[in-house]
């Protein structure tokens, strides 16, 4: 049985960071945001101890209510993060004890901004094999706890900001017509593996964080932009066609495509790569910043909440991100 969204949910910290409060803490401007990526401001947390799982809390539970499902009924949990509250264990054991849920299964994924789109692709094979009937797909990052915010980090830390978003994912009507998932594809190279990582803590040394990483600034992500640029207008276009041809549909018969939110300019060049009308492309990347795995399902889940995506919509999501990984899928609201 074809599995669907029963509903969605998401939170973002309520503190906003301005690009004006970025050129604050080093050298940059609100021109050079806004013109190279279309961000103008940022959800950071500032409190301490607040990790990802804490974050998915209160969007799992919008996205139970929206579902009309208890959170007692979730019976699977897949967490989609790169910025884990710790090394290990998952974030999704912290959000299983968080939810009050003992004993329900807890998976971690590990693919970026394409981690969505990897979770539901999992959700979506649980649900069709009749392994779990409500399935909480999470994506959360706190982004803020690991960016440089320094001169020499000011390319990645103007990208990213903190936010959650999340799915209850369960079987769908058992018609081939009705509102659910309809196919998704997902990708990895690991050629581009280095090209946007954090170096260190590494469990590839005696030891896993030493002062000379600290002092060369391995443990903050690190991007080569133009690689990443180039490869995401090339992959993201690629797999929205092979999944549209795959399923006998065209660009036309698109309500909505609800990319990754990375960088308006990459997600512009897409559409205009794509020739979708650009009204039917989803932005909110002005609002939030890169939230990562957290960024497909809150636009989405802000698309519905503001009737954008209606009942009956063909919608496509498209992804890229660090590993190199990407994807694209179909569903019909
Ligand atoms: N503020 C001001 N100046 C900056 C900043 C900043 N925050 N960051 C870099 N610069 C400077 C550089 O130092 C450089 O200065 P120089 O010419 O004196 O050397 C100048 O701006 C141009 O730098 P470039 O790196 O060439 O800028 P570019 O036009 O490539 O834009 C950007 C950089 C926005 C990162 C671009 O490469 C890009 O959009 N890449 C895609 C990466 C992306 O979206 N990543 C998101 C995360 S990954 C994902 O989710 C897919």
């Amino acid at each position: 049985m074809k599995s669907k969204i029963l509903g969605m949910g998401h939170y973002v910290p309520e503190k906003v960071f301005t690009n004006d409060d970025m050129a604050k803490m080093f050298d940059t401007s609100d021109e050079w945001i806004q013109k190279r990526t279309g961000i103008k401001e940022r959800r950071f947390v500032t409190e301490s101890g607040v990790g990802a799982s804490d974050l998915a809390v209160p969007a799992v539970k919008m996205a139970c209510e929206n579902a009309d499902t208890d959170v007692s009924d979730i019976d699977a949990i897949i967490f989609a993060t790169l910025s884990p509250d710790h090394i290990f264990p998952g974030s999704g054991c912290f959000l299983n004890q968080k939810l009050g849920l003992p004993g329900v299964p807890a998976l971690d994924i590990r693919n970026q901004c394409s981690g969505f789109l990897y979770g539901l692709q999992i959700a979506d094979a649980w649900i069709q094999a009749g392994m779990y009937k409500r399935v909480a797909l999470v994506g959360a990052e706190r982004h803020s706890a690991g960016l440089d915010f320094s001169d020499a980090g000011r390319d990645v830390a103007v990208l990213f900001g903190d936010g959650a978003a999340a799915a209850i994912v369960g079987p769908g009507d058992g018609t081939d017509t009705g509102s659910g998932v309809i196919d998704i594809e997902v990708h990895a190279d690991g050629e581009g593996a280095k090209l946007l990582w954090i170096e260190s803590p590494t469990c590839t040394e005696w030891e896993w964080l030493d002062q000379s990483m600290i002092d060369r600034r391995a443990t903050y992500p690190a991007m080569n932009g133009k690689q990443v640029f180039r490869w995401a207008t090339s992959k993201m276009p690629e797999a929205l066609r092979s999944v549209l041809a795959r399923n006998g549909y065209t660009i036309d018969d698109l309500d909505l495509l609800v990319p990754h939110q990375a960088n308006r300019r990459i997600n512009e060049f897409v559409a205009q790569k794509l020739q979708i009308d650009p009204n039917k492309v989803v932005h909110n990347i002005q609002k939030y910043g890169n939230t990562t795995a957290a960024s497909i399902p809150l636009a989405l889940s802000e698309a519905i909440q503001e009737g954008r995506a209606k009942e009956g919509d063909l919608v496509a999501f498209a992804a890229f991100g660090a590993g190199f990984t990407w994807g694209a899928g179909l569903y019909r609201i």
